[in-house]
């Protein structure tokens, strides 16, 4: 048995990786310090079995034919000591010192190849986008999601899916509000959540969490749910556990011994328990648009869906189990990214003080504080306009982009590349290119100013780029704007007497600020 289940693991090249549905591979690319040791043991156990002949032909294979070097990998982990779980974009940047900005690593027994600055990323992204299209399969991911929805869909499926999406929330908001109103009146909300500290330190993860996801819920479900709706605060903290588990040694052994880690008990467990709870959630909002639709008015994204069933020639991946998952993937993609953002946001405005100034008298000199911003302010904002995009940039929530696969046999920068290696674009490589950025290290407004203009620099990538770059872009920077000049008009962000407010971060779904207390002075 234990033989049959080592040779599930060879023959289908599972990985020393996982996946997430918010996508922060990087995350899972690495095995935290303390999963170490069971890693270690578990590998040496079971890995004795598996013929050192294959294995060997492999990396012999791979290597022989212009392969990007990297570093010599150990048998069964590969490199994957090389990777600092706690940072692996910083081990990232120093083998790309060593072995330049194309270099592989093997996680297990698959091969991985990183992309490193802005040319080569622009070349793998934009110019050779077709032949990396596709997402590798984790089964920690695929054991759930398939390879359904937006996020971890391939080929046809993926494009009518991904098609399907964009124009419908283009088109939003359907119905009487826009996506705008929409911000706004969740602004409002949040910002009436934030005056009831009154000042007092509190934690923000769980306000701005439920607010942000309000945005997406009522595009999709066509709903928002209070800040004290106890089942929706459930929901999100579930998110949260199972982003921090996904990370976890069980996740990468279940990438590895999929069909031994299901028969066993441990924290992966819960990451399936996890999804099926988010799963009837979503499936519960389906079943009433069902009972209680209106062909002939759309509410939302799941209407709208709903309505694309029963078209005639429909294409099949129009079916139940997609919209469910496709719903699920705006939910946790739409969440979980832009509230990390915002966290980071007002950390930094608590750091620079000076800078928050600077936001608030721009904004009081241009809309004042009897109304709310409207997206038509951003023009007129050049400063606060070039805070959020730095804001973004030093914050880098996804530092290794969302792995793709290539589809065909490829060269990049004069390095074969097999039909079927994983692809890492280094975002952070971009994001903190010296050749770029004048400080790259350091929280500068001034990196998207010129002689008080915003301007737009080609090396900003945080939603990447190409044609499978995010599809939430537009979105996402209308609720940065919104959210954080609503939050700054009405509050000043300081931190606690006595407390030195600190930029450390952890992993988790998104590269995240560790938990922190600030004070939201009203002005
Ligand atoms: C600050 C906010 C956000 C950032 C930084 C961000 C970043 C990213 C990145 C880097 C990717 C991977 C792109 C690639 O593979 O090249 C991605 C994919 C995706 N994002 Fe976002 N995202 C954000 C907000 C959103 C929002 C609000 C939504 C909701 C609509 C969303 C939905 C998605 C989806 C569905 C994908 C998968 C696209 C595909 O595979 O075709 N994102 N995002």
């Amino acid at each position: 048995m234990v033989k049959s289940l080592l040779w599930e693991y060879h023959e289908e090249g599972n990985a020393f990786v996982s996946n997430n549905v918010c996508s922060c591979l990087y995350l899972l690319l690495t095995v935290p310090k303390e999963g170490r040791q069971i890693s270690d043991a578990l590998l040496q156990a079971d890995c004795a079995i598996v013929t050192k002949r294959k294995f060997s032909r492999t990396t012999r294979r791979i290597h022989s034919r212009g392969f990007p070097p990297g570093p010599m990998p150990l048998p069964f982990v590969g490199n994957l000591l090389h990777l600092d779980a706690e940072k692996p974009h910083f081990s990232t940047q120093k083998l790309a010192d060593i072995y330049g900005n194309v270099f592989s690593l093997q996680l297990g027994n698959r091969h991985f190849v990183f992309v490193n600055g802005l040319e080569i990323v622009k070349e793998v992204l934009i110019h050779h986008g077709e032949n990396f299209l596709d997402r590798p399969k984790f089964p920690i991911i695929s054991d759930h999601a398939k390879t359904l929805g937006l996020v971890m869909s391939n080929g046809l499926p993926w494009k009518q899916q991904r098609r399907f999406a964009l124009s419908t929330l283009r088109n939003f908001g359907l119905g009487k509000r826009s996506l705008e109103e929409r911000i706004q009146e969740e602004s409002r909300f949040l910002a009436g959540a934030i005056e009831n500290e009154k000042g007092q330190p509190f934690d923000p993860h769980y306000q701005i969490n439920n607010a942000v996801s309000n945005v997406i819920c009522s595009i999709t479900f066509g709903n928002r749910f209070d800040y004290h709706d106890s089942q929706f605060q459930k929901l999100l903290h579930l998110l949260n556990e199972t982003g921090i588990i996904q990370r976890s040694i069980w996740a990468q052994l279940y990438n590895i011994f999929p069909a031994l880690m299901k028969q066993l008990p441990g924290p992966h467990q819960t990451i399936f328990k996890n999804w099926e709870q988010l799963k009837y959630f979503v499936r519960t909002i389906i079943k009433k648009h069902q009972e209680n639709r209106n062909p002939l008015e759309t509410r939302d994204f799941i209407d709208a869906y709903l309505n694309e069933m029963t078209k005639e020639n429909v294409s099949s991946s129009f079916h139940m189990e997609n919209l469910l998952q496709s719903a699920l993937d705006l939910f946790i993609a739409g969440t979980e990214t832009t509230s990390t953002t915002l966290r980071w946001a007002l950390l930094y405005m608590a750091i620079y003080p000076e800078i928050q100034e600077r936001v608030q008298s721009e904004i009081d000199s241009v809309i004042g504080q009897s109304r709310p911003p409207a997206m038509t302010d951003r023009d007129n904002l050049p400063y606060t306009n070039a805070v959020i995009h730095e804001i973004q940039r030093i914050s880098n929530i996804l530092p290794l982009n969302v792995p793709r696969l290539t589809t065909n046999n490829t060269e990049i920068a004069g390095f074969h590349l097999p039909k079927g290696t994983i692809l890492i674009c280094n975002l952070t490589s971009v994001l903190f290119d010296k050749d770029e950025w004048d400080t790259p290290k350091k929280f500068n407004p001034n990196h998207f100013l010129s002689n008080g203009q915003f301007r737009i620099r080609e090396a900003f990538v945080p939603f990447s780029a190409g044609k499978r770059a995010c599809l939430g872009e537009r979105l996402a920077r209308m609720e940065l704007f919104l959210f954080f000049t609503a939050l700054i008009q009405k509050f000043s962000f300081q931190a606690p007497k006595g407390v030195e407010l600190s930029l450390d971060f952890k992993m988790s779904l998104t590269l995240s600020p560790n938990q922190y207390h600030i004070c939201a002075v009203s002005r």
